[in-house]
C-alpha cells in the first residue's frame, strides 16, 4: 500500500486508495461480490444503490415490479448492508455505500448503526420516478436544502460523505459544490453526462473536495481527459467489466510511473483548472492568469510571494537560466523546453521528480485558494 500511496497519493476514509478507479453503483447489480470479483483492478467501490427507509424501499419494490430495472430488495437495510460490509472485510478496496433515503434521519440512523468504516454516498442521481417521488435521488438536486441537511446529519455522525450527482441538473453546480463543501461533504461523485470537462473544471475550481468523474469513461484517453481537468478518480458502471478495468488500471499505473503526476492539469492557457497555477509564468503578461487570479481573489504580488515562498529551499528554487529565474514558474514537462531540462539535469532531477514537486506546489496553492471554508448558512 505504501507503493500505491507514493504513486497516487490518494487517501479516502483514512485508507490508501490502490488505484484511482472506482466502481459506480448500479442498483440490483453492484454489490460486495461484484466488487470483490474486480478487486485487483479497482481502488474503491460504491456498492448499491441501497434503499434505507420505508419510502425508498417501497419505491424500489415498485421499480422492480415494473420489470425494467433491477433493485436490491430486502426488509432490513441494516442487516443487508452489514452482510455486504462483512463480505468486503479483508479486501483493500475502499468501500462506499450508495444510499437512497427520503429524510436526513434515515441516513443518520444507518450511519449510527453501521459506523465509520465505510463512505456514505448520498444518491442524488437516480431519475426513477418512484425514487424521486419518495424524495431522494435527483429530487435532492432541485431541493438542495434537503441534500445539505442530509450531508450535515451524516457529518454529525462522524462519517465520510460522498454525494453522487449529475452535472447540469442543479440550478448552479458551482454554487452547489461550494455549499456541499461548507456543509462538510468530502467527495463529489459527478456523472458528467453530456456536460463534459468544462463542467468538471468549473466544479474543480469551486471547491477543494475530492472529485470522482463518471460517465462513459472506459479508455485511458477518456480517463486522462478527466484527470487533467480536475478529477482525482474516475468511476465506471456500465463498462465495469474486468477487461476494461484491468486495461485502465495498467495504463494509468504505467503513465504515472513514467510521468510522476497521474492527474496533472493542463496548462491554464490550454484550458487547465486552477491547479495549473503551479505551471504558470510570473504574472507579467496579459494572459488567462490575470483573470484567474482576479477570480480567486489573489493579487499578483500575493501569487508571486506564494510561488517563490513555497519553492524556497526546494529543488524548484533554482533555474536562473529559465525564463523567470526559477523552476517555480516553469511549464509542464509535456511542453518541451531545453532551458528547463538543462536546469533539471544540473540539479540531478528527473522529469518525474520535477512533476512530483510541481504537484506539491499545486497542493500548497490549492490549500491557499481554498483556505477559508465558506460559512455554512444552513441553506
Ligand atoms: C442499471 C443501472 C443502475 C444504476 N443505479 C444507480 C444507483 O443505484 N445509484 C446511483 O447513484 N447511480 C446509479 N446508476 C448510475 C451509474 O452509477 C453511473 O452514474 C452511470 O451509469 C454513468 O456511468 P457509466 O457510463 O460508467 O455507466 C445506475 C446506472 C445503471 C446503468
Ligand atoms: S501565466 Fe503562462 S502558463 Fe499561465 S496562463 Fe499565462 S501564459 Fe499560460
Ligand atoms: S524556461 Fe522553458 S519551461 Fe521554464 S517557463 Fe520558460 S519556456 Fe517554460
Amino acid at each position: 500500500m505504501m507503493e500505491s500511496f507514493e504513486r497516487f497519493g490518494l487517501i479516502i476514509n483514512d485508507t490508501v486508495v490502490r488505484t484511482p478507479i472506482a466502481l459506480a453503483s448500479m442498483a440490483g447489480i453492484v454489490d460486495a461480490d461484484y466488487a470483490l470479483a474486480r478487486a485487483p483492478h479497482i481502488g474503491a467501490a460504491f456498492i448499491g444503490g441501497y434503499s434505507i427507509d420505508e419510502r425508498t424501499i417501497t419505491a424500489a419494490r415498485e421499480i422492480a415490479r415494473a420489470g425494467e430495472r433491477k433493485e436490491f430488495l430486502y426488509d432490513d437495510p441494516v442487516l443487508e448492508l452489514t452482510t455486504q460490509m462483512n463480505r468486503m472485510k479483508g479486501s483493500d478496496i475502499v468501500l462506499g455505500l450508495n444510499l437512497r433515503g427520503s429524510a436526513p434521519e434515515s441516513f443518520g440512523a444507518i450511519a449510527d448503526a453501521l459506523g465509520d468504516s465505510v463512505v456514505y454516498e448520498i444518491d442524488a442521481h437516480c431519475r426513477q420516478k418512484p425514487m424521486t417521488d419518495a424524495g431522494c435521488g435527483e429530487h435532492f438536486l432541485s431541493h438542495p436544502k434537503e441534500l445539505l441537511n442530509v450531508v450535515r446529519t451524516l457529518k454529525g455522525a462522524g462519517v465520510t460523505v460522498s454525494v453522487k450527482m449529475r452535472a447540469g441538473v442543479a440550478a448552479d453546480d458551482r454554487m452547489l459544490a461550494k455549499k456541499l463543501w461548507s456543509a462538510g461533504a468530502d467527495i463529489l461523485h459527478v456523472d458528467l453526462m453530456d456536460s463534459g470537462i468544462a463542467k468538471l473544471r468549473q466544479i474543480r475550481n469551486s471547491c477543494p473536495l475530492m472529485l470522482i468523474a463518471n460517465n462513459s469513461i472506459s479508455s485511458f484517453d477518456a480517463a486522462k481527459e478527466m484527470f487533467s481537468h480536475g478529477a482525482d478518480l474516475v468511476s465506471l458502471a456500465r463498462k465495469s467489466d474486468k477487461r476494461t478495468l484491468a486495461g485502465l488500471d495498467a495504463a494509468i499505473t504505467r503513465y504515472t510511473d513514467e510521468q510522476g503526476w497521474y492527474n496533472s492539469p493542463k496548462q491554464l492557457c490550454r484550458g487547465g483548472d486552477i491547479r495549473a497555477l503551479t505551471f504558470c509564468c510570473m504574472p507579467v503578461k496579459d494572459c488567462p492568469l490575470i483573470p484567474t487570479l482576479k477570480r480567486i481573489g489573489m493579487t499578483k504580488e500575493e501569487f508571486l510571494a506564494l510561488k517563490l515562498g513555497s519553492g524556497k529551499n526546494t529543488p524548484l528554487e533554482g533555474g536562473q537560466h529559465t525564463c523567470f529565474g526559477s523552476l517555480v514558474w516553469c511549464c509542464k514537462m509535456s511542453s518541451p523546453c531545453m532551458f528547463r531540462d538543462m536546469t533539471l539535469q544540473q540539479e540531478n532531477l528527473t522529469g518525474k521528480e520535477y512533476m512530483r514537486l510541481k504537484r506539491e506546489l499545486s497542493d500548497t496553492i490549492m490549500g491557499r485558494v481554498f483556505h477559508d471554508v465558506p460559512h455554512d448558512d444552513a441553506g
